[in-house]
């Protein structure tokens, strides 16, 4: 019997295509050749194509999202998603390959949407019961003064894009002379905010999937950060160090791992997801910040680490995730 074909898709059209390009390397190295035919795909601005061996690009068919490799035509049994931010995150990609009807290893096209909507996240979680702060969410085409928000939430404030990811455009606002210029940074990036309520407490992040049915939970990072909060410096030029395996308590640890098993459930998640969350010590409770549905991959990521961590191979680990969405293929 043949192998079956799986396409990878890289690359992206927002500024997280380098972050896409770094995890490739990770995924192009450890998934499992004898098993699949994978052929990289890179969806750019320019184009979406193949580059086959001998370094020649062709077009996808969009129609079909087929490839002519070496004067045949390749249609794909499932695609691999590894595209962080806009069209592989954000559950653009996700429609349409639902509407060609091709599976791929990611959440489906709505719970992409939901989730990389960082407020909309938090409203479906509490809606379900999970902790979350207290939010307002705010946009650009009808301003609010700084004075309205400070009457309906705490300081210190997190504000932050809505669509976004890196840390970028946040801010912790410690005091209400500091909201004015916070709200304009974000707004820079995003045309919506979300202004949570600042939570104490430890930081744990966690990589949650499935396979045959079951949702599994990945052992977990404690985040340490040497600057206010987790921001862009703290996560990508040092100023921050990570503990895998979290060391904590197992009454705490199940906390942890059962809130995020339940969220995987209530926003009907596929493939391997990572979730943030503060540990607060008052309530002896995790409060969900966020769900990344395309969690990175680089050889330095939290997901790989993790894995590794629970005595895995990422080889068989990405195959489980390819072998998930196999079993999506209908028809
Ligand atoms: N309500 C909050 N209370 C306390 N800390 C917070 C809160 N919201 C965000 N943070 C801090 O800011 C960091 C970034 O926030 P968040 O995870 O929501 O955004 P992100 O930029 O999308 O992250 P990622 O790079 O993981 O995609 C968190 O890791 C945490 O340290
Ligand atoms: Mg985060």
């Amino acid at each position: 019997m043949s192998k079956p074909q799986i396409a990878f898709v890289t690359g992206g059209y927002s500024s997280e295509a380098v972050i896409s390009y770094k995890s490739a390397i990770t995924i192009q190295n450890n998934v499992d050749k004898e098993k699949y035919d994978v052929y990289r795909i890179d969806i750019t601005p320019q184009g979406w194509f193949y580059s086959g061996p001998d370094g020649v690009k062709t077009d996808v068919d969009k129609n079909d999202f087929s490839i002519i490799h070496e004067g045949r035509k390749v249609n794909f049994d499932a695609v691999l998603i590894g595209i962080h931010g806009t069209p592989g995150e954000d559950g653009k990609l996700q429609g349409y390959f639902d509407l060609v009807n091709l599976p791929y290893t990611s959440c489906d096209a709505t719970s992409s949407a939901i989730t990389f909507n960082k407020r909309y996240t938090v409203a479906v979680a509490a809606f379900a019961g999970i902790n979350v702060s207290r939010s307002l969410h705010i946009f650009k085409h009808t301003p609010v003064v700084p004075e309205d928000i400070l009457k309906q939430l705490k300081l210190p404030l997190m504000v932050k894009p809505s669509n976004g990811g890196s840390s970028i455009g946040m801010s912790k606002v410690n005091k209400e002379d500091d909201l004015p210029a916070a709200l304009e940074k974000a707004f820079k990036e995003d045309d919506q905010l979300l202004i949570e309520e600042f939570i104490t407490g430890r930081e744990f992040t966690i990589g949650v999937f499935k396979s045959k049915d079951e949702v599994l939970t990945l052992p977990f990072t404690e985040v340490f950060t040497f600057n206010d909060f987790f921001d862009f410096e703290a996560k990508y030029q040092g100023k921050s160090d990570e503990k895998t395996p979290a060391e904590c308590d197992e009454g705490m640890a199940k906390k942890v791992r059962d809130t995020a098993t339940r969220v995987y459930k209530i926003f009907n998640c596929r493939g391997v997801v990572r979730m943030d969350f503060i540990y607060n010590a008052e309530r002896d409770e995790p409060f969900l910040l966020e769900i990344n549905t395309v969690p990175g991959q680089s050889e330095m990521s939290v997901v790989p680490m993790q894995v590794r961590a629970r005595g895995w191979d990422l080889k068989d680990f990405y195959s489980m995730l390819i072998e998930d969405a196999l079993g999506q293929k209908k028809g």
